[in-house]
């Protein structure tokens, strides 16, 4: 396929498709993406074809790949969150139902993609959240993870990884900014240390929560 528009020289490339994109275009471009946030197409090849032809229809009037499944509010900022692959958006619904909304993408696991049609509610009590690929974080990284509207901070130390809440509670600065020594991070504002095990902080009523971790197939899973 040709390669995605760009604006002025030197700017990253805008996330548009051209006139043309088929949905073999389509899958190649979201299919090394969703792989990383462990997920794949669904096995049911004509049910794919079928909303992929839909976000083709979508991006002729639209200019974008909006999900085909769901209203736009016309609220550019709330729109974005519904361009296709909107897992990153809403990793605890998808990670609940094993899906996305549409049925477009399942979990890396799941063996028969149609048996989930008609799945649309999250099963009740802790899911496991896919955060990020074993391979795709070094010792001493942080990461970012929004999971609904809990931001977490998910940390890689001597090959273990840890979850804990990114809001530091000195004054709400993102751990996940902050630097690695040992089992602490140091917040990025002010120096405050929380161990990454347990959320400590040698700071009064000031530990952060923490979240169970879970390896399983290359993936990083965290219990919410
Ligand atoms: S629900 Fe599925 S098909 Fe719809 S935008 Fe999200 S990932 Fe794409
Ligand atoms: S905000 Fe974290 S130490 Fe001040």
């Amino acid at each position: 396929m040709s390669a995605p528009e760009t604006g002025a020289p030197g700017a990253p490339p805008r996330r548009r498709f051209p006139e043309g994109t088929t949905a073999e275009d389509l899958k190649a471009y979201m299919g090394p993406f969703v792989e990383r946030l462990g997920y794949k197409f669904n096995t049911d090849g004509e049910f794919v074809a079928m909303v992929l032809e839909g976000e083709l229809e979508v991006l002729a009037t639209t200019g974008d790949v909006y999900c085909p499944c769901r209203m736009r509010t016309g609220d550019p900022k709330e729109d974005v969150k519904i361009i296709c692959p909107c897992i990153p958006f809403f990793r605890d619904e998808f990670a609940g139902m094993r899906k996305c909304w549409c049925g477009l993408f399942i979990r890396a696991d799941v063996e028969d993609g149609a048996a989930l049609m008609g799945v649309i509610a999250e099963p009740e009590g802790p899911i496991e959240v896919p955060v990020a690929r074993v391979d795709d974080m070094r010792d001493g990284e942080a990461r970012r993870v929004k999971v609904g509207k809990t931001a977490l901070a998910v940390f890689r130390v001597d090959g273990e990884f840890f979850a804990l809440s990114d809001v530091c509670r000195h004054a709400f600065a993102p751990l996940s900014e902050g630097w690695l020594d040992g089992h602490a991070v140091m917040c990025p504002w002010h120096g405050w240390r929380y161990d990454v095990r347990d959320g400590t902080t040698d700071h009064p009523d000031a530990d952060v929560r923490t979240y169970p971790v879970t390896v399983r197939d290359g993936e990083v899973l965290v219990t919410v």
